[in-house]
Parts: C-alpha cells; structure tokens; sequence
C-alpha cells in the first residue's frame, strides 16, 4: 500500500485526479470504477478542468460505479447516477451510454445484482477504482459483517452510515435504508485503486484499513491485500498512522 499526505482536501483531490489523468492518456479507453460521496468532488472538479483544458479525453472511458441507493429514480436530488451526472460526466466528453451504475429502481435485486456483476465482467473488469472511506472502514457500501461478500449485493445500511449521509437529506427518515453496492471481490480484482480521504474524524477509519487486522468488521482492510492501493490522505486523516 502507498500513502501520500497531501496538505489539504485540494491537494489530496489535485494528486488523485493527476493518477487518473496519467490512467486516461495511457489507456484512453480504461474502464474507470467511480465513487460518490464528498470525497472525490475535488477529484472530478479537477478531472473537468483538465479536460476542458484539452489534456485528458473521456471519449473513449467507460465508468462503473461502486453503488446507489435502492428505492430512489434516477432524477432524485440524491441518487448516485444524478450526482455523477452533476459532477462529472455532465462537464467532460463521454459518451453516457458508456457511464453505468446499478439501477435502484430494479424490481429484483437478485437480478439487478447478477446484471451488474455480468456487466463488469463483460467490460473485462475494472482498470482503475477510485475510492473513500466510511467512518466505519467501508468501502462501497460494503458495511462491517462477519464476511467479505464477493459480488453485487443489496446492503442494509448501519446506523452510522445514515447518520453520516443524512447531511444530503432534509433528515435521517429520508435516507434510503438499504443500497446496491459492488462487492469486495470486484473491488479488489481492479487493477489499480486510488483512495481518497480526509478530515480528522476519519483519522481512525484510515488507521484501521492501513495499519489494522484485516477483518470483514473493517471491510477496508482487505486492501492492505492488493498489489496496487495509493492512498491519498489530507494531513488530518493520516494523523493517527503510525
Ligand atoms: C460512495 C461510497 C462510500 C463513500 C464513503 C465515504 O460511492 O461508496 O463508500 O466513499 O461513505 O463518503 P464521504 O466521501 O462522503 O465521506
């Protein structure tokens, strides 16, 4: 694992978007696995101002992305697909038809699991997954549990993890209790992982997946495992590292 103490949340999101430029142009049509959440708004501002500035080129990308809330359409202020549209793919050139996520309105989550697995496998997996941490050290929603699950699945959300999201909500009542996410083994077969994080209220979370036992209580842990794992912290977040 590579951690990289950047100064501050614009630092950490300039070095972030830097490696997933270089991705970009060395392999312009990579398959991209995305994240939402606060973490990566810098990232994604920093990828549009690169590409409105010519030096990067999403026409050929494909994105995944690791989640969305199950029970909320498409057009809802705080759907994933509407958040990746706002952020990202709305202000550089890909082509959307090429920008998937798992569809929170599936009538099946069975079903809508097994389509989102057999798409990332027929896309040929992931080249570059960017990620952020949950209070909890999840990654996804992949909540603490005895287990790491392998593929797609339909989560309940802990307490903590509403507690956490309910700033984009009018209140707690309103988030979606339970979300498709990616599971850890599809995580883990990308290639390359990019992480980021910041603030001082996960300085213990980043502890944890860094430094700590690998557990399934701790999903993020498993990526001490992987071959290829930056991790870009702000100084607060990688404050309690040994
Ligand atoms: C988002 C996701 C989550 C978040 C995590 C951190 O797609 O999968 O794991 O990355 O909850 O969220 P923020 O960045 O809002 O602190």
């Amino acid at each position: 694992m590579k951690v990289i103490v950047a100064k501050d949340y614009n630092e950490m999101s300039k070095k972030a978007a830097q490696i997933i430029a270089a991705q970009i142009t060395l392999q312009p049509n990579s398959v991209l696995g995305f994240a939402t959440g606060s973490s990566p708004v810098g990232t994604y501002q920093e990828l549009v101002k690169k590409n409105q500035a010519g030096e990067i080129d999403f026409s050929e990308i494909t994105t995944v992305n690791l989640d969305e809330y199950r029970g909320l359409p498409k057009e809802h202020e705080q759907s994933y697909i509407k958040f990746m549209n706002d952020n990202l793919f709305d202000h550089v050139n890909i082509d959307k038809a090429n920008t998937y996520l798992p569809n929170g309105m599936a009538n099946n989550p069975e079903e809508e699991c097994a389509r989102y697995d057999a798409l990332i496998e027929s896309l040929g997996g992931i080249d570059l997954q960017l990620l952020g941490i949950g209070h909890n050290g999840h990654i996804g929603f992949n909540e603490p549990s005895d287990h790491f699950e392998n593929g797609t699945h339909c989560v309940t959300l802990t307490e903590r993890t509403i507690e956490a999201n309910k700033r984009f909500f009018a209140s707690a009542d309103e988030v979606p209790r339970q979300a498709y996410t990616m599971g850890i083994g599809t995580i883990m077969a990308a290639k390359k992982i990019v992480v980021v994080v910041s603030g001082e209220d996960k300085a213990d979370a980043v502890k944890n997946c860094v430094e700590g036992v690998i557990t399934p209580e701790v999903q993020g842990s498993i990526l001490q495992l992987h071959p290829d794992v930056t991790i870009i912290c702000d100084e607060a977040a990688y404050s309690k590292l040994k």
